[in-house]
This record gives C-alpha cells, structure tokens and sequence, in this order.
C-alpha cells in the first residue's frame, strides 16, 4: 500500500473516460460511482479483504460487494465447488441432484419455510414473491416501508429514500418511485408505511386488508443505515398479517447470514415467505425465495403463478450456495464474524467521541450504518434522513485516500470473515486520520 496520504486515480480516471463514452456514466450499475470521489474505481482483483485497484493502491474493503462477498473475496471453498460444477456443463438449464440437496440444506436453516426456487438476482426475487403472494391471495395492494429496498422492479421500486419534499407526512408518506418508467397505474398498489410505527401499521391494515396481498419488508433495514425493529413491531406485523390474510414476505437479501446462520433476527418470528440473495451466494450472482408449501405450491406447474427462467439454478452458481452454508456452519464462524464488528464498532465509537465528532455507529452483525450529526439510534427514514452526508463524504474520501474502501452514498458498510484483527486495527488507525480531517473541515473533501 502506498504511503501517501493522497492517492492519485489517473488508471481509474482515464478508463472512466472511455467508459462513459460507451457505457451511460461509465457504468453498469449506478450505484458504481462513488460519491466522495465522483467517480468509479476500476478495479484489478479482489482478494479476501482486499481489492486493487488499477492504480496499485491495495484497499481493506467495507463494501465487500454491497455485501455479497461475506465470505471475502474468492473464498476457496466457493471457487473449488464451482470449478467443479463447471466439469457438469456450464449452463445446462436442467435439474440436477444439487438444487434438491442445497434445498435441503437450506431449509433446515430457516425452519418456517417447506419449499424453495432459485432466481438470480434480489431484485427478480422480490419481484417474484410479490407476485406469487398476489396469485396466492387473488389481491394487488403490497405494503412496503419508507426507507427499504427491494431492488430496481416495478412491483416494489417506491420510497427506497424518497426526497422529503415529494414523501408526504411521516406518519402516512406517499408512494415516491424510486425511478423514472415506472407506470403510474402501480402506485395505486403500494402503500407506503413509517417502519416502527404500530399504530399507522395497525390503521392500514385493519382498512386496507380486503386489497392487500403482501407486506414485504427487511427484517434489519440495513438500505436505511440498520435499523432495527422494534420487539412490539415485529409482533404487531407478523400477528397483524396473519389474522387479516396478508402474506407476510422477509426480504433478507441483505440480512440473512449477517447476523447468525439464518434468518437475521432468529427464529421467533416467521414469515410466510422469505428471499435471500448476495451472501447467500458466497459471491456468485444467485437468489432464493422460500416459504410455506401452499404458498410455494402456486408457482407452475403446480399452480397459476408462471416462475421460469433459462438461467434459473444452474448447478454452478447453486453449488456455490453449498459451499457457502458448508463454511458458515464450520465452528466458530460467527464468533469470529462478530468479534470483528465488536472491535470496529467500538472502535468507531471512540474515535468519534476522542475527537468530538457528532457521529452515530450502527453495528448490526457484520454490516453496520454510519450517521455523521446524529447522536440517537434511528428508528426510521425520518430520522435517516438528517444524517449529514458533506461530513460523510470527507470521511470516506479520507478514508479511501489512506487504503481503506467505503463506498459512498451507500446506507450500509460491511465487513467479511476473510477480514482479521489486524485489518481492523489498520482500519481503526486509517478511520481516525481521516476523522482528523473531518474536525479541521467538516464540509470540504480531504
Ligand atoms: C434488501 C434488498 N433487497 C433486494 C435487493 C436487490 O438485490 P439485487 O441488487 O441483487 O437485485 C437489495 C440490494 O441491495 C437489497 O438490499
């Protein structure tokens, strides 16, 4: 890693140059850009913890794939099951005896659930949950909440973080969508509700239960920094939904695995439908949904709802969610994950205080939320939305300038288990030089 304190990107400048002139932005995703840099960072390799980039700088990585490498960059067991599933043919578009034994394996880790597809990204997941639970019930109306993602489709694309002059009142916000194409016809079948709000959740369903079909939310909302909910909200949706014929749908595409084997917030509460995504893939491109045995019963060619796909399941990529669920289950997995986010946040935590920085840590398992000019946990988008992104800007591009990865504007952070101790620490060493920077001018980039 370089020295400097200042690193020069002139390999990521210029290929962002001949990117944006055939790619829009010069990028395929548009999230790729990173906001304290304006602009992407073109990559060389990842490895574990690391990326390289073009220029030669080695980076610690809290992006870590948006938080679809939990496992770290290249996890050998991963690589080793998908060159050996690639022996089996590249494609195929066929069942095999894998998709049955991953399924097994992953129903025993959410027991709630009976039966399971693959997809390939979260966002068609969703996508396909949403509308198996509308074949299921014979109802439209979704319920989602102000601050949660579930990917770029027309069905749930609303509020993800919605411009406070367009959201309507915090108690009862209006339908934003996320994207411009959007039809407007699908904003008359979402509802969107403040998270840990009973009382606005309890009003709407009670008034709305003959239209509704679904409530689909992230059971830790890390796409509005983790938030968590509340014991008495979590009771209230899943007892709410249940008594009025409301399928109740746990996106974890981004908490399952995050916290514990499974479900992020245990097993207490189950839904009746949950999709996974990212991790679940230990960085292959692959996603699930799963749920009760009737519900699941009405995808073809049981029943009405058409799930198809010329690239559903390949047995490479569902190998690699083998291989994923065999590393998590080794011993100590997660007291080793954990004890990484004990010593960052703590860390975080003391460096902000030391240096007087108004600045909320929000550790939640391995992905964690940073609020610069917030000193309360947040309970919902409201209060995400105060968060002071200049200052959030200088630290990050403080960070990166001195080797370590945030990605900026994203509302989670996260770290994976090819991460050790000593990552930590550097990071720690980095953060508070960066912190420094942030003190001397909290509005200007470092
Ligand atoms: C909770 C949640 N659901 C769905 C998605 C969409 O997943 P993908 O990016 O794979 O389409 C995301 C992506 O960030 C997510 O965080």
């Amino acid at each position: 890693m370089s020295g400097s304190e200042v690193f020069r990107f002139d390999g990521s400048l210029a290929l962002y140059e001949r990117a944006r002139r055939v790619m829009p932005g010069g990028v395929n995703a548009s999230v790729r850009i990173n906001r304290a840099l304006g602009h992407p960072l073109f990559i060389e390799r990842g490895e574990g913890a690391y990326l390289y980039d073009v220029d030669g700088h080695r980076f610690i990585d809290y992006c870590i794939s948006h938080g679809a490498s939990l496992l770290g960059h290249g996890n050998p067991a991963v690589v080793s099951a998908v060159e050996e599933a690639l022996r089996m043919g590249m494609l195929l578009s066929c069942e095999t005896e894998i998709q049955v034994r991953v399924a097994e394996q992953l129903l025993r880790l959410f027991p709630g659930a009976q039966m399971v597809r693959y997809a390939c990204s979260g966002t068609e997941t969703t996508w396909h949950a949403l509308r198996i639970a509308r074949a299921y019930t014979g109802k439209w109306g979704v319920i989602k909440f102000e601050g949660h993602y579930h990917g770029v489709n027309d069905t749930a694309g609303y509020s993800h973080w919605p411009s406070l002059k367009e959201a309507g009142p915090a108690d009862s916000p209006r339908p934003v969508a996320d994207s411009a194409g959007i039809p407007p016809a699908n904003n008359e079948l979402i509802t969107i509700l403040p998270f840990n709000d009973v009382d606005a959740l309890e009003r709407c369903l009670r008034s709305k239960a003959g239209e509704l079909a679904a409530l689909i939310m992230e059971p830790v909302n890390y796409d509005s920094c983790g938030l968590r909910p509340t014991d008495e909200f979590l009771r209230a949706v899943r007892d709410l939904t249940m008594e009025l014929g409301v399928v109740l749908i746990f996106d974890e595409v981004l908490s399952g695995f995050r916290i514990r084997a499974g479900a992020a917030l245990g097993d207490e509460i189950r839904p009746d439908m949950t999709v996974l995504g990212k991790a679940v893939g230990g960085g292959m491109p692959i996603s699930v949904f799963m749920g009760k045995r009737e519900i699941m019963e009405t995808c073809t060619p049981v029943g009405p709802a058409l799930h198809s796909g010329t690239y559903n399941a390949p047995p490479v990529l569902v190998s690699a969610i083998g291989a994923f669920l065999n590393e998590i289950s080794r011993p100590g997995f997660y007291d080793h994950l954990n004890a990484l986010g004990d010593r960052l946040y703590t860390g975080m935590k003391e460096i902000f205080r030391r240096r007087g920085i108004k600045a909320w840590v929000q550790g939640v398992g391995s992905r964690f939320g940073l609020l610069f000019g917030l000193d309360e946990e947040p309970r919902n988008y409201r209060d995400v939305s105060r968060q002071d992104m200049a200052m959030m800007s200088t630290f990050i591009r403080g960070c990166i300038n001195r080797g370590v990865y945030l990605h900026h504007v994203s509302p989670h952070h996260g770290y994976s288990i090819a991460h050790t101790i000593a990552d930590i620490e550097e990071t720690l060493d980095v953060m508070d030089r960066a912190a420094a920077v942030v003190c001397l001018k909290p509005s200007i980039v470092a």
